[in-house]
Order: C-alpha cells, then sequence, then structure tokens
C-alpha cells in the first residue's frame, strides 16, 4: 500500500516532467485570458447537483481520494512538496482565478484536463455526478492548512524528522527509545 502510493507520486511527478522556471508575469496573463474565455468550455453549462453540505462533502472525498497528491487535502496545496516546482505550477484552487470559473467550465477542466500542463482529464475515471460534488467541494473549500499535509507525504516529513532526532510534534508517535 504505502509502496504503490510512493510510485504512484513517482509517476505523477514524472508525468509532469516538471521543468525549472516560472512563465513571466505577462505570459501567465495572456495565458490564462485565453485559458478563461477559449480553451476552457462549458462555460454555460449549469451544475444539475443543488449545493448541500453532503454533496461538497461527497466531493470533497472524492477530491481526497484523487486530486490530493497534487492539490493537497485542502485544494490549496498544503504539503505537497512539488506543487511550485511544476510548470505551470499546481494551481491553488482558491485564488480567484480559479473562482472565476463558472460551475460547467470548472466541470470541464476536470473532465478534461488541462494540457500540456499536468492537470490530467478524469473522464472515464469519475462519474459526471462524482465531478459535480468535487465542483461544489471547489466552491466550499476548508482553510488552508487545516487539514494537514497528504499522509503520503507526512510520512516523509516524519521519518525524516525522526531520523534527525528533531522530533518535536505532539502528534508525533512515541516509541520508546532503543539504544
Ligand atoms: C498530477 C497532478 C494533478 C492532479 C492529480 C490533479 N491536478 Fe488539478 N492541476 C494540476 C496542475 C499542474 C494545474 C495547473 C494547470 C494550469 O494552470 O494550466 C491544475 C489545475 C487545476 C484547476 C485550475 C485550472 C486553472 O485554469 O487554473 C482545477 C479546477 C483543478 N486542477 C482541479 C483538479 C481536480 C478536481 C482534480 C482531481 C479530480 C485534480 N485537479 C487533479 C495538477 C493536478
Amino acid at each position: 500500500m504505502k509502496f504503490s502510493q510512493a510510485l504512484a507520486a513517482l509517476a505523477v511527478v514524472a508525468m509532469c516532467g516538471c521543468k525549472a522556471g516560472t512563465p513571466s508575469k505577462t505570459e501567465s496573463t495572456v495565458t490564462n485570458e485565453v485559458k478563461h474565455e477559449v480553451t476552457i468550455g462549458g462555460k454555460d453549462v449549469k451544475n444539475p447537483i443543488a449545493y448541500t453540505p453532503n454533496a461538497a462533502k461527497e466531493g470533497g472525498e472524492h477530491f481526497q481520494h484523487h486530486c490530493q497528491i497534487c492539490h493537497g487535502l485542502d485544494g490549496q496545496n498544503t504539503g505537497v512538496p512539488f506543487a511550485s516546482k511544476m510548470d505551470p505550477p499546481v494551481a491553488d484552487l482558491s485564488v480567484k482565478d480559479v473562482q472565476d470559473y463558472t460551475d460547467g467550465q470548472l466541470k470541464w477542466i476536470i473532465e478534461n484536463g488541462i494540457k500540456p500542463s499536468g492537470m490530467p482529464g478524469w473522464k472515464g475515471i469519475l462519474e459526471d455526478e462524482e465531478m459535480w460534488n468535487i465542483v461544489h467541494y471547489i466552491r466550499h473549500l476548508p482553510a488552508k492548512g487545516s487539514l494537514g499535509a497528504p499522509p503520503i507525504f507526512k510520512e516523509e516529513e516524519e521519518e525524516h524528522e525522526h531520523m534527525h532526532g528533531a522530533a518535536g510534534h505532539d502528534h508525533h508517535d512515541a516509541k520508546p527509545d532503543t539504544h
């Protein structure tokens, strides 16, 4: 289980072919406008599922299964070590640029992904209803950092701390010291 998760994370990083360097500000703005106006479909498609806290919660469960490896549990990249190193970086889903999309556009992005960036499409993997619930989750993200890091990255961190004997966290497993 742990091993296959680690493999999945590796595959994710390899898939993105993480290039160094960030696009210039103008480049990003132009790309953004093109994305919002031209590339991303579904603008006028309405979310067929009415918002309820439960719909967002269900969407959150799917999100924390499929998307957390890049977007973090909270959709704001918390604890994802490579998020800012991808080109383009993994989007923080709480920012205005993302929230400015219509529900239909968000669903379209989830379904089709964004090529050629690292954002994969989920057609055939997620049901329509699941994607719409995820849209509700994206609209109602928890406070940044409130859910901690995805377990796979957290384990790494804790192991690291342990190795260096700098275990200063109270959530740390208390193991008796052996010499
Ligand atoms: C392999 C890593 C990865 C996974 C897994 C992933 N994403 Fe992304 N996502 C990205 C990257 C990278 C971007 C930034 C793409 C860009 O700006 O072109 C992104 C961008 C987005 C955006 C914003 C697009 C924009 O134009 O700003 C949304 C919404 C999104 N992802 C939702 C999701 C959802 C929902 C899932 C799970 C079903 C998911 N992502 C899974 C990497 C990932």
